[in-house]
């Protein structure tokens, strides 16, 4: 049997052709999701399948989203699939980090070695493949910045327009660069994420625009892959923790969804606990996890934090996350600029390196092993989920002392590591070196 749309609300459950353009229930206005009824599985023969692949020289083996078609198979044909060999990124052991954090042992996986350098790449091979699909000829987003890179790569590598809008003066310009670069016809806006979104909205079924925000359930398929690489990495041992950064919360709501397809296939014998982590200043869904009304979000009309990618005060996918953190018996975090900042220089001297929203996930793992949440013995995996050079002007400023919050104080320089101007002497060189 096919794949098919279904509305993620409980009381309404809808279903819909996947070959609607929809992003959410015509009926009552709820989120979608892609579900495969009747599927079924040999789970043994789908991880001896997905191994054999890694050997393989064809395009869709060789990403790190199509290998593991069958857990995504909302297509009924490859051929059109748009790919960058998305995926294929690395699990990391971080020994100095763990130690920051007081845990013995911590593995990062590190989504900024994807193409475009964020894990959208994961979601965006199928958001791509689907608007060439539905012949959709313009792609859009409202983005933080990594969405809108990613993108614009996809959407130009599959011949789709890419049309961007991003918060005037408030995404790094590494990743507005690349939206240049690859293409994208790009406004910036003078409102923030959340009043884009509604914009683009509105421009999309104005103008038959195929919007490609996580609201769309195709990309959180993509994203789902993220972890059963990470399943077939670890040969297929669960972690005891999976944390992440969440800002518009699709990644969560993709990996909860993975997490809960791949029992039910029978590929994993329990699921992970998975542990949110927010920017104080823009933290409404720990504000809800914390509220005792769960049914409302208690949106943040000015979100702030450095931290630009998760710069968000009114997550879509709030109810898709909250669901996935209470079935996996998960938790979620906040941690303020100051946590971030010298998380952020821990990962870089395990010489691994992140951008700033990614070095959530050390500092809310280093609270919630202080507050005896994760134990010291835990096996966590932590996802970092842009590459370092996404955004060095954070890096220059922290390390050069001129990092400042967003409400003006002056950030400490932890972990500060001053480059030092010298003269063309290799005398008095050698003397500060000894
Ligand atoms: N980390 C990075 C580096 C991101 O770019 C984002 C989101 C997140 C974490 C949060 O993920 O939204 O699924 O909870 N960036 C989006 C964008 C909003 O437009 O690039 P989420």
């Amino acid at each position: 049997m096919g794949a098919e749309l279904r509305c993620f609300e409980e009381r309404c459950r809808a279903r819909f052709p996947v070959t609607e353009v929809i992003y959410n229930c015509p009926r009552c206005g709820g989120l979608l999701e892609c579900v495969y009824p009747g599927r079924a599985a040999d789970a043994e023969a789908l991880k001896r399948s997905w191994r054999e692949r890694r050997m393989s020289n064809a395009a869709l083996d060789q990403s790190g989203v199509w290998r593991y078609r069958e857990i995504i198979s909302f297509l009924d044909d490859y051929r059109t699939v748009v790919t960058l060999k998305e995926g294929n990124t690395p699990l990391l052991d971080a020994p100095r980090a763990a130690s920051y954090a007081g845990l013995d042992r911590l593995v990062f996986k590190h989504q900024g070695f994807n193409p475009s350098g964020s894990f959208k790449d994961n979601g965006m091979t199928c958001g791509t493949t689907q608007a060439l699909r539905l012949r959709m000829g313009r792609v859009a987003c409202v983005s933080t910045g990594n969405t809108s890179a990613s993108m614009a790569a996809y959407a130009s590598a599959a011949g789709l327009q890419p049309i961007i809008f991003i918060p005037h003066g408030n995404i790094s310009y590494g990743k507005l660069a690349q939206a240049l670069e690859y293409g994208a016809k790009t406004f910036q806006v003078e409102a923030n994420f959340d009043q884009i979104l509604a914009l683009v909205r509105t421009l999309a079924e104005r103008l038959g625009i195929y919007l490609l925000n996580s609201i769309n359930p195709f990309r959180i398929e993509g994203q789902k892959t993220i972890m059963v690489e990470m399943m077939d990495q670890r040969d297929w041992s669960p972690p005891e923790w999976v944390v992440l950064p969440g800002g518009n919360l699709g990644n969560i709501s993709a990996f909860g969804k993975a997490m809960r397809e791949m029992l039910e296939l029978g590929l994993i014998p329990r699921s992970p606990r998975l542990a949110v982590v927010q920017a104080a200043g823009s933290a409404p869904f720990y504000e809800l996890w914390k509220s005792s009304d769960r049914t409302r979000l208690p949106r943040v009309e000015r979100p702030e934090t450095l931290a630009t990618a998760i710069r968000i005060g009114d997550p879509v996918s709030w109810p898709k996350a909250l669901h996935e953190v209470l079935s996996s018996d998960g938790v979620v975090e906040k941690v303020t600029e100051q946590e971030i900042a010298d998380a952020k220089a821990q990962i870089g001297l395990c010489g691994i390196g992140c951008e700033p929203a990614s070095a959530a996930t050390l500092a809310g793992i280093r609270k919630l092993r202080a507050a005896g949440v994760i134990a010291r013995d835990a096996d966590v995996v932590a996802v970092l989920t842009g590459n370092l050079l996404k955004d060095p002007d954070y890096i220059y400023k922290y390390h050069t002392g001129q990092l400042a919050a967003p409400g003006g104080e002056k950030l400490t320089p932890t972990f500060g590591n001053q480059p030092v101007v010298v003269p063309n002497d290799a005398d008095r060189i050698a003397r500060m070196l000894s």
